[in-house]
C-alpha cells in the first residue's frame, strides 16, 4: 500500500502475555498496518495468536507492549459492550455465529442495532472526521438482500438458518453498523466446503464495496488466497512473511511460509495447516517482508 496514505490501523510491537503458569507469551512484538479499502489474509496455525490479535483489535484484551492505533488514536480495551462509540466503527464477524449474534432475538432487531450505532456515531462525529461513516443508512430488509437472504427473513430466529446464512446474517449485522475495519475471525471454518468460498466473497465484495478494511483470519490459505490483497502470516505468536498475496505466494521466503504453502489443504474445508512447536530453531529466522508494489 501507498506509505503516503495514513493507515486505518497501525499497531506496532504488539506484545500479548495471557497470565498462568507459565504465562503465555501469545503475541511477540507484531507490527502492521491497515488501509481503507484492502482485503488483508491473516493466516497461520491454531494457537499462533491470530484471535489474540483481533481481541487486542477490538479492545477485548489488553496487550502487555506496544500500541494500536484507530485513525490515530489508542485503542481503549474496555470490552465489547461498553467501547467508545468510535471505536464500533471496528466489528468482528466470529466463527461461531453464537458469539455474533443473540440466539434468542430475531435477525432483524439485531442487524437493526448495527444500524443505530451507525447512526450514533454519525451523530457523534463531527464533519470530516474519517471515522464517520459515510454510506447510506438501509433497513435490516435491504441488509438481508444484501448478503443474498430475503428481507422477509427479518422475523426468523438465527437457529432457523443454516450455518452459511447465519454468516451471512452476521455479515449484515456487522456491516450495518457501517464499520471501516470488518474482522473475521475464522468465520467460514464451520461452514462445509461448498459455502466457505461463497460466504468469503461475499464478506470481501460488501466490506471492500463499503469502503471497509477486511482483516480476514483463517487457518486455510486456499479460500484466503482466492480474496485476499495482502497476507500476513503468523507463526508462534509473530509475523514471520508478509506482502502482496501472490508475491507470497509464488516466492515465499521463511520456512514457516514454504511449510504452509506446502500442505495447503485441497479447498475441501477440512485441512488443517502444520503444526511446528514454538522454539524450532530452524523457524526463527528473521521475518520476510515482500515489498508492496
Ligand atoms: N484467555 C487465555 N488465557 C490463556 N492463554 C490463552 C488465552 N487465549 C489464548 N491463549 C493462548 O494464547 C495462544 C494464542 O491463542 P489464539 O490467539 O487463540 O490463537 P489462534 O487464534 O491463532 O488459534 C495459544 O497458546 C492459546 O492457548
Ligand atoms: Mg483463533
Amino acid at each position: 500500500m501507498p506509505s503516503e496514505r495514513a493507515p486505518v490501523i497501525r499497531a506496532r510491537d504488539i506484545e500479548v502475555v495471557y497470565p498462568g503458569h507459565p504465562p503465555v507469551r501469545a503475541v511477540r512484538g507484531v507490527s502492521f498496518d491497515l488501509f481503507k479499502g484492502e482485503v488483508v489474509g491473516l493466516v497461520g496455525e491454531s494457537g499462533c495468536g491470530k484471535s489474540t490479535i483481533a481481541k487486542v483489535l477490538t479492545g477485548l484484551v489488553r496487550p502487555a507492549g506496544g500500541a494500536v492505533e484507530y485513525h490515530g488514536q489508542p485503542i481503549r480495551p474496555l470490552g465489547v459492550r461498553r467501547r467508545p462509540l468510535f471505536q464500533t466503527g471496528i466489528q468482528m464477524v466470529f466463527q461461531d455465529p453464537g458469539s455474533s449474534l443473540n440466539p434468542r432475538r430475531p435477525v432483524g432487531p439485531q442487524i437493526r442495532d448495527g444500524l443505530e450505532l451507525a447512526l450514533r456515531r454519525r451523530r457523534q462525529a463531527g464533519p470530516g472526521d474519517p471515522a464517520q461513516p459515510a454510506g447510506p443508512t438501509a433497513n435490516p430488509g435491504d441488509w438481508l438482500e444484501r448478503v443474498g437472504l430475503a428481507a422477509g427473513d427479518q422475523t426468523r430466529y438465527p437457529g432457523s438458518f443454516s450455518g452459511g446464512q447465519r454468516q451471512r446474517v452476521a455479515t449484515a449485522r456487522a456491516l450495518a453498523a457501517e464499520p471501516d475495519v470488518l474482522i473475521g475471525d475464522e468465520p467460514i471454518s464451520a461452514l462445509d466446503a461448498s459455502t466457505q468460498a461463497k460466504v468469503a466473497y461475499l464478506m470481501s465484495k460488501l466490506a471492500v464495496s463499503q469502503g471497509a478494511v477486511l482483516l480476514f483470519i483463517s487457518h486455510d490459505l486456499s479460500v484466503v488466497r482466492l480474496i485476499a490483497d495482502r497476507l500476513l502470516v503468523m507463526w508462534s505468536g509473530r509475523i514471520v512473511e508478509s506482502g502482496p498475496t501472490e508475491a507470497v505466494w509464488s516466492n515465499p521466503g521463511h520456512p514457516y511460509t514454504k511449510v504452509l504453502l506446502g500442505a495447503i489443504p485441497a479447498p475441501d474445508g477440512a485441512g488443517r495447516l502444520p503444526a511446528v512447536p514454538a522454539g524450532t530453531a530452524a523457524f526463527d529466522a528473521p521475518p520476510v517482508i515482500h515489498d508492496d508494489p
